[in-house]
């Protein structure tokens, strides 16, 4: 058999086993929200003004010119008149080019707690700069060319509880530091061999966009490939080691799983910390990408790892999802339920890697029983839009779940086995569903700017009380920087009550409710308040803690 026919029979097959499992039998709903925002949206965050930018990498043509007609220089030989950055307004669904100069492939961000978008790192010209973006009507990003001491191409970021940003890792980086710089200590580079020593091998880095999640105690656990740390970031010192992830399953890039930490329970007696657990999915061998340049896609995998961080001894559970998947990406929804949406059943990230898009999404419910019968698992209905490699997915506050990106091509393709995607799509979960009425919040009392320890009033409304079952909890949900199957930032805190919520009058409701202690548990910034009755949410409100 000649090559050609070969690569023939591989586009074949692969299309046919696209995996979509029905759709009548499963839950969700899918909307297309607009066939093109000009750009393939490889990396979003929400802003608290309710939109999303994305951008993807500052490379060739887009489908949007820069605003205004401009043209910016983009080497020393050649100028670019396309953007690469995008504001999209889901609810009206308008698009606003934005202007970056520099290369932001493949890097990270955070929020900033006064909401300014901070965004560091990327390719060649880009790999130090920070660039910042400030939530309003005309704002434009703001690049700083040496915002960052070394190189960033491939690094996750966390907001601290300080406020600041730390950045950890990049491809060849055994270091972090942080950001943005306003002291001498933010001048150091900090080193962490961690970082060399989970690599597969020098010629295979497959610990990339390493996933970091803020502990209740305020220090920042830190996952690469099938190992972890707790890493003492105030004083620089890595204070434990957590058991090996058994499987033997790589976790991160390029054989990309997701990360999540589960969501928070937080106690009225503030001198107690919640137990935190982090939940890991899908991910490939460890040298997928390899198999790949051999013409070989081997099928990701089904696992998942559950490890409470906080425990003196903790030792990994491992569960198994219903579909095979590497690429997908981990969204807490208001409920405190997880959404594992989006990727591959086979193959890697990475360009032209990935084979077997997984349609469906799959529902994991963090304290539903495991049974003979039942799993905490369960498949929802289908997308028809493959979203492999650069592909993102971002909750919305309305409690949808924006889905945008793929484009596993070198350069934009339409013409392409998986084309370059420069669509956004919604996924309805089921709490859409139309014979459910959702809570709505009607007021904040004192208002939205909360301090820590604050006790605050909600009011709402529910249209159809279950008085036995009617037990209501509060959610807090801070946007994250998704990108790469990684939602970086990304928290849910359930709220301690003061009491049971108390019946006003015929269908509106008020309960008081503690804001959370410490900027441990919730570094300040913007949060959207949720309000939950029978695993259903409210649309959320906006509220800025500090
Ligand atoms: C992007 O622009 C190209 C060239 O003008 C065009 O052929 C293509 O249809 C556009 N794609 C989308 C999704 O709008
Ligand atoms: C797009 O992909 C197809 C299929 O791989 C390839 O033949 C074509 O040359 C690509 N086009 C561009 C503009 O890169
Ligand atoms: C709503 O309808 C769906 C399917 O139509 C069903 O599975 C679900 O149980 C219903 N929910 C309620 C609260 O009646």
């Amino acid at each position: 058999m000649t090559t050609k026919s070969l690569v023939c029979l591989i586009l074949v097959t692969s299309s046919l086993f696209t995996l979509a499992l029905g759709s009548q039998t499963h839950r969700g709903k899918w909307k297309l929200l607009k066939r093109s925002i000009g750009i393939s949206a490889m990396h979003m965050q929400l802003l608290p003004n309710d939109k999303i930018i994305a951008f993807d990498w500052n490379s060739g043509p887009s489908n949007i010119s820069l605003p205004g007609g401009k043209c910016v220089v983009a080497s020393e030989t050649t100028t670019n008149c396309y953007s690469h950055s995008v504001e999209f307004d889901p609810s009206s669904r308008s698009i606003r080019p934005l202007t970056i100069t520099t290369d932001t492939w493949c890097s990270s961000g955070a929020l900033l707690q006064n909401g300014i978008l901070i965004q560091s790192g990327g390719f060649r010209l880009g790999d130090r700069v920070v660039r910042s973006l400030t939530p309003c009507a005309n704002c434009d990003w703001v690049e700083k060319k040496n915002g960052l001491i070394t190189s960033r191409w491939y690094a996750s970021n966390q907001i601290l509880p300080n406020g600041k940003i730390i950045v950890v890792g990049g491809l060849n980086q055994f270091n972090y530091e942080f950001i943005p710089k306003t002291s001498t200590s933010d001048q150091t580079l900090y080193q962490l061999p961690f970082l060399e020593e989970t690599r597969y091998s020098p010629l295979i880095p497959n610990n990339l966009y390493p996933f970091l999640h803020l502990t209740p105690g305020g220090k920042l656990f830190i996952f690469a490939n099938d190992r972890a740390i707790l890493l003492d970031h105030v004083n620089n010192k890595v204070v434990k080691n957590y058991p090996v992830m058994p499987g033997g399953v790589s976790r991160n890039y390029p054989s990309t799983g997701s990360s999540v930490l589960l969501p928070l329970i937080l106690s009225s007696n503030f001198n107690s910390h919640p137990e935190a657990a982090v939940f890991i999915c899908g991910g490939t061998v460890p040298d997928s990408n390899q198999k790949v340049n051999a013409g070989v896609f081997i099928t990701a995998s089904k696992s998942c790892g559950r490890l409470v961080i906080t425990a003196n001894n903790p030792s990994w559970e491992m569960e198994e999802m219903p579909l095979n998947r590497l690429m997908g990406d981990m969204i807490l929804l208001p409920t405190g339920d997880v959404l594992i949406i989006n990727g591959a059943a086979k193959g890697s990230a990475g360009w032209y890697a990935g084979r077997e898009p997984v349609l469906n999404p799959v529902l994991y419910r963090p304290n539903a029983p495991i049974t003979a019968k039942t799993s905490r698992f369960e498949i929802m209905s289908p997308s028809k839009i493959p979203r492999l490699y650069h592909s993102t997915a971002h909750l919305l506050s309305d409690g949808r779940v924006l889905v945008g990106g793929s484009n596993p091509n070198s350069n934009y393709n339409f013409t392409a086995l998986y084309p370059t995607e420069l669509s956004v799509e919604v996924f309805y979960p089921p709490y859409f569903s139309p014979n459910v009425s959702r809570p709505l919040i009607s007021k904040i009392n004192p208002g939205t700017n909360l301090e820590y320890k604050q006790k605050f009033t909600m009011h709402f409304h529910i249209h159809q009380w279950h008085e036995e079952l009617g037990k209501i909890y509060v959610t807090m949900v801070a946007p994250s920087f998704t990108s790469h199957s990684y939602s970086m930032n990304q928290r849910l805190l359930v709220l301690a009550l003061d009491s049971e919520a108390q019946k006003v009058d015929f269908s509106n409701y008020v309960v008081d409710v503690h804001a959370p202690a410490t900027a441990t548990l919730a570094p300040p910034g913007y949060y959207q308040l949720f309000v939950v009755h029978e695993g259903v949410p409210s649309k959320g409100t906006w509220v800025h803690i500090k």
